[in-house]
């Protein structure tokens, strides 16, 4: 150990829908040291479907991860911090403090309305699976486009949903009092700002002053493109905000349009934003560059290394979302899926990618540990999924908050079908896993038919990729290999990757490229006939979801 040599090491802070992390990676991609902490599931009993995060709450949790990791790191205690699987990771000679670059990694479209001058959110942040916006989604498809969800495609990729930032944003305008006042006043009216959750932090990290409640003001206001591209209001070839389209998609009833200053300026993934200016006490981290934003699904590719067209990847978190790299050309969907921005470097061509999101893959079994209470914990699931040998024709459709890709159907709900009386617990646990294999195999269909790319194997991350029951079953219905990594935090690795090239700790791709390794590989076993015959009830099972809501 050579304390006057401190390890170059990147920062990354991973801000999912269900926790915050930080992670300190060395320049060999491996973990230094992480802290983690939940935060408040805001779902509000009188009103079904709505789903809110406090945006202060996500901030002050960011920061205390952030200084958790720090002085850990300081105390030479570093890696108190690590959890059991990352222990594996353990590397020798973290020390002193040597943080080249942080990079930031996001639960993507879960929108944050503040005021620039007092510091403070005007509402919750409003999460990117909550439904309040579905009819307002209906609403601007009739008034754009006739009805047509996907009248918007041409210009942004995406159809209409709830799911997409610019509704969250009309709902924000036509519902909060205090936003409406501001935006109609033209003292007040550029004051107003609307961001991501990389936005809000980006803001946080680079402001200065603090409220009360701990607030900052006077920060960046910045996102990056790949966050930009799922609000419905970029324009997927000029990758800037149109201004026609913010009309179409925020103003609503009131016709109130948002001037073009309450959105963020668009940046790349990777380059130099600005410096965090957020006193932390001892040691300062005044001055480290930001200098990589991706949002998570974005950033997970990146961090697998799928670099070239055609190279793909899936990631079982609280939803899951198969993301394909489809190069420097935006290919149009005609099977459900969005075209979206997969990554932009500094000046360097944007490169686009196809994604299959689908809003409930590890919340299923969330659902099962908290609201059924039939398993303790989440790998329980796969302990009573295993006691029988297959799903005996029950099926599990996890539509909680409607359909997302292939079928976009806001009308559909949850349903357990083909219940007989010897069915029990086990058969639930393995059909809801079962139903992230299956919805993973519609969306990787539709990847095929719409690209004409089909995956010679899918590369795989995520806490759903611990299960291997499913992992199986995933290859079994896709008939191809499924294969996961040895660094598996490749969220959070691929928002550091960003920051780290553009800082020179890393110098180009191919050296990433050259840090992925491969852990674990699940070869295609089932029989055809029974694949064929368990596909074949879970269509008939997403049939009985849809059009359940009228
Ligand atoms: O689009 C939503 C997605 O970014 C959320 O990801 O991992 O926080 O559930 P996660």
């Amino acid at each position: 150990k050579d304390a006057s040599t401190p390890v170059p090491l990147v920062g990354s802070i991973d801000q999912g829908t269900s926790s915050t992390r930080f992670l300190l990676f060395t320049a060999q991609g491996r973990i230094a040291a992480s802290a983690q902490m939940e935060h408040t599931q805001i779902f509000p009993p009188e009103h079904v479907g709505r789903h809110e995060h406090d945006p202060i709450e996500i901030w002050q949790n960011t920061l205390t991860c952030m200084k958790n990791v720090i002085h850990a790191i300081q105390s030479d205690a570093s890696y108190k911090l690590l959890s059991a699987s990352e222990e594996s990771n353990r590397i020798e000679g973290v020390i002193g403090l040597s943080i080249k670059a942080i990079g930031i990694t996001n639960q993507r479209e879960t929108t944050v309305a503040w005021n620039e001058v007092t510091g403070k959110p005007y509402y919750n942040a409003v999460v990117w699976d909550d439904l309040r916006t579905t009819e307002i989604a209906v609403d601007i498809a009739k008034a754009a486009g006739d009805g047509d969800k996907d009248c918007l495609r041409a210009k942004t990729g995406l159809p209409l949903a709830s799911y997409f930032a610019g509704t969250k944003v009309n709902w924000l305008i036509n519902n909060v009092a205090e936003l409406q006042e501001d935006l109609k006043n033209p003292d007040k009216c550029s004051q107003v700002r609307f961001g991501t959750i990389d936005c809000w932090l980006v803001h946080q990290l680079t402001g200065s002053s603090s409220t009360a409640d701990g607030a900052n003001v006077g920060g960046l206001f910045v996102t990056d493109v790949t966050n930009a591209s799922r609000w419905l209001l970029m324009d997927l070839e000029t990758m800037q905000w149109d201004e026609s389209l913010i009309k179409t998609v925020c103003s609503g009833s009131s016709n109130i349009t948002p001037p073009l200053s309450s959105f963020p300026t668009i940046m790349s993934s990777s380059e130099v934003y600005g410096e965090c200016a957020v006193d932390f006490g001892e040691p300062a981290l005044e001055g480290i560059p930001i200098s990589g934003i991706l949002g998570d699904q974005q950033a997970a590719l990146f961090g697998q290394g799928a670099f070239q067209a055609g190279e793909a990847k899936n990631t079982y978190g609280t939803g899951l979302f198969l993301m394909m790299n489809t190069g420097t050309t935006a290919t149009p969907s005609t099977h459900g899926l969005l075209t979206t921005v997969g990554y932009r470097l500094g000046n360097d061509d944007p490169v686009y990618a196809l994604e299959g999101s689908v809003s409930h893959s590890g919340s299923t079994i969330q659902w099962l540990r908290d609201q059924l209470q039939i398993i303790d914990s989440a790998p329980e699931s796969e302990t009573f999924a295993r006691k029988v040998a297959s799903n005996d024709g029950l099926y599990f459709v996890p539509a909680f908050a409607g359909l997302f890709a292939p079928y976009w159907r806001s009308d559909a709900r949850a349903c357990i079908v083909g219940m007989t009386a010897s069915h029990n617990k086990n058969h639930i646990c393995r059909a809801a896993l079962e139903s992230a294999a299956y919805q993973t195999k519609d969306v990787f269909d539709a990847i095929d038919k719409d690209s004409n790319v089909a995956l010679k194997e899918l590369r795989v991350d995520g806490g759903g990729t611990a299960n291997s029951l499913l992992m199986q079953f995933q290859a079994d219905m896709i008939s191809v290999p499924v294969v996961k990594p040895v660094i598996k935090e490749t969220t959070a690795l691929g928002a550091a990757f960003a920051a780290g090239l553009a800082t020179s700790v890393w110098s180009s791709k191919d050296e990433i490229k050259a840090l992925w390794a491969e852990e674990e590989r699940f070869m295609p076993t089932m029989d055809n006939a029974v694949k064929e015959k368990n596909l074949k009830g879970w269509k008939k099972a997403i049939q009985k979801s849809i059009g359940w809501e009228e």
